[in-house]
């Protein structure tokens, strides 16, 4: 049996002993960081720390949940991974490489991202679907897009409506597919489901556990600890620019700390 670890933001009182600093997760292979994450910090412009220090290592192949009250950081924290938010230089490493030297669009190809409220671009959803690969100068075939929109729960009916024919969850399924177009090794995930319905919730948590399978690293945002429950294997509470607990998703009522306490209170 080998062990992934994610590692706590060091801020902790180290006199507690109680506290554990790493949690690890059992696992049958041994499992490679995909993302490390050393001394993440941000100052808005009025000097106020944003994040503070975030360490982390993101276990390839797993979905790492992110849940804390909303201004914690956590959509900073998300940007960080593909340079929407551009990280200081020497903090954030995909598979050992410092991300501020990869070029900017293939690691955003690799690191694929979805918000809250999906954005489709003009014309059909298959034009959406067929977006990132024809960037590449690749055409997907009408089998390569159809196999897209089941893997992201859409039937065949799909391929020729446009935006407005859609539901705020169909388009966010298309904008997934949309995503998964690109092939990318990681999903970043922000709050992908707080404007669905809970059958689109519902379909959106098939394809992100379905994408496990294909050893996918997600790493997903969510106001719902439920979801968190249902989807993760193991979730970081973020307080206040720190993360202040990681926990099993089963075991967050062993949160310690007094503000992910509270925010578990008041969120269940
Ligand atoms: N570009 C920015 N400039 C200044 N402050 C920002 C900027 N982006 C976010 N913030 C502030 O950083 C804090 C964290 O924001 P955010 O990462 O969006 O939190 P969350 O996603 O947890 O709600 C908030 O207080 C927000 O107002
Ligand atoms: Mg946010």
């Amino acid at each position: 049996m080998h062990t992934a670890s994610i590692q706590l933001s060091q801020t902790f009182n180290d006199a507690d002993e109680d506290r554990e600093k790493l949690l690890a997760i059992d696992v049958e292979e041994p499992v490679e960081t995909k993302f490390r994450v050393r001394n993440l910090t941000k100052f808005s412009e009025g000097e106020m720390a944003i994040l503070k220090g975030i360490d982390m290592d993101v276990p390839r192949g797993m979905i790492v949940g992110i849940i804390g009250p909303s201004g914690s950081g956590k959509s900073t924290l998300l940007r960080a991974f593909n340079r929407l938010w551009e990280p200081p230089a020497g903090t954030v490493f995909m598979d050992g490489k410092d991300v501020c030297e990869l070029d900017v669009i293939s690691l955003r190809r690799k690191v694929g991202m979805l918000f809250q409220l999906p954005v489709l671009f003009e014309g059909t959803v298959a034009d959406n679907v067929r977006y990132g690969p024809q960037l590449m100068g690749r055409k997907l075939s009408d089998g390569e897009v159809y196999k897209l929109l089941t893997l992201a729960n859409l039937d065949s009916s799909f391929y020729n409506k446009i935006g407005s024919e859609l539901s705020v969850g169909q388009a966010q399924r298309v904008a997934l597919a949309r995503t998964l177009a690109n092939d990318p090794e990681v999903l970043l995930l922000d709050e992908p489901t707080s404007a669905l319905d809970p059958i689109s919730t519902q379909n959106i948590e098939d394809v992100i556990l379905k994408s496990k399978q294909q050893s996918m690293t997600t790493i997903i945002v969510s106001h719902s600890i439920k979801q968190i429950q249902r989807v993760a294997d193991v979730v970081c509470l973020l307080v206040d620019g720190e993360i202040v607990e990681v926990l099993k998703p089963n075991n967050l009522a062993q949160a310690k700390h007094p503000m992910a306490l509270r925010f578990l209170e008041l969120s269940s």
